[in-house]
C-alpha cells in the first residue's frame, strides 16, 4: 500500500478523555487498529514480562515510562501485519521527543500522520469519568459505571470478561500527576501538530456517539472516507 493512502491517526486529550472510548469505535469504523500504550503496557504488566517489570513503578506513580522503551514499543506494534494500513494511536507520542520519533519511524515507511484530534475535556468532568472507570481485564474496553455502564454489571459487553478497576484511577494523587504531566509534556506535542496543519479539535463533553460522529466528519473531511 502506498504512504499516502494509511491512516495514522493520533488522539490526543488528557487523561479521561475518552480517547480509548474513540479509538475503540474509529478502529471498527476504518478498520484499522487501535493502538494504545497504556493498554500495552498494562498487558505486559499482567504477562509479567521484562518490559512489564520496567513500566510498573512509573505506572503507578502516574508517570511517563522512559521515552526508548515506548518507541520501541510503537514501531514493533505498528510493524506487525494487521497495522500495514495504519492505525489509531491513543496516548502516543505524549511528549515531543516522542513525536519526532513517530514522523522517523513513518518517514521511513513513505508515510506520515494524517490526522490529530484533540478532544477537549474540563478537568471537573475528567474527575468524574476517571472515578468511574471500569476496564475489561481480557480486551481492555471501556465502560463507567453511570456515563457508560454494561450491560450486566461487572461483565464486558464485548466479550464476556470480568470489569476492573485501575490502580491508578483508585489514587486521586496518581490522577493529579497524570493531569500535570499531561498539561506540561502533552501540551507542546499539540501545538506542534497545529502549525502542521493537522489538527482538529473536538469538543469532548457531548455524548460518546456525538463525539464519535465529529471525529469520523473530521477524518473523512481530510482525507475520504
Ligand atoms: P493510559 O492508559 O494512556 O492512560 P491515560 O493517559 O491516563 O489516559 P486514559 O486511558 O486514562 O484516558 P482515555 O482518554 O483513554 O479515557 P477513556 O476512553 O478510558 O496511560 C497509562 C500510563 O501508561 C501512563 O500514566 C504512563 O505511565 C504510561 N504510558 C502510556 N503511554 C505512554 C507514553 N506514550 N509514553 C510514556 N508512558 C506512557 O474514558 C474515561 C472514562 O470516561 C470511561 O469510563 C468512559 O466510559 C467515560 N467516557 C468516555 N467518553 C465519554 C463521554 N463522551 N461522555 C461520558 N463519559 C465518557
Ligand atoms: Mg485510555
Ligand atoms: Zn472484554
Amino acid at each position: 500500500m502506498n504512504g499516502e493512502a494509511r491512516r495514522y491517526i493520533i488522539l490526543f486529550g488528557a487523561q479521561g478523555s475518552g480517547k480509548g472510548t474513540q479509538a475503540r469505535l474509529l478502529q471498527d469504523h476504518f478498520g484499522i487498529p487501535q493502538v494504545a500504550t497504556g493498554d500495552l503496557f498494562r498487558y505486559n504488566l499482567k504477562e509479567e514480562t521484562e518490559l512489564g517489570r520496567l513500566a510498573k513503578a512509573y505506572m503507578e506513580r502516574g508517570e511517563l515510562v522512559p521515552d526508548e522503551v515506548t518507541n520501541a514499543m510503537v514501531q514493533d506494534r505498528l510493524s506487525r501485519t494487521d497495522a500495514q494500513g495504519g492505525a489509531i494511536l491513543d496516548g502516543y507520542p505524549r511528549n515531543l521527543n516522542q513525536a519526532r520519533a513517530l514522523d522517523d519511524m513513518l518517514a521511513e515507511w513513505g508515510a506520515r500522520v494524517t490526522q490529530a484530534i484533540y478532544i477537549e475535556v474540563s478537568e471537573a468532568e475528567l474527575l468524574r469519568r476517571l472515578t468511574g472507570r471500569r476496564v475489561c481485564r481480557e480486551c481492555q474496553a471501556t465502560y463507567h459505571v453511570v456515563f457508560n455502564p454494561p450491560r450486566e454489571e461487572g461483565v464486558c459487553d464485548r466479550c464476556g470478561g470480568p470489569l476492573y478497576q485501575r490502580d491508578d484511577d483508585k489514587d486521586e494523587v496518581a490522577i493529579r500527576r497524570r493531569l500535570e504531566i499531561y498539561m506540561q509534556e502533552t501540551l507542546p506535542v499539540i501545538e506542534y501538530y497545529r502549525r502542521r496543519g493537522v489538527l482538529t479539535t473536538i469538543d469532548g463533553e457531548a455524548p460518546i456517539d456525538d463525539v464519535n460522529r465529529a471525529i469520523v466528519a473530521a477524518i473523512v473531511d481530510r482525507q475520504g472516507p
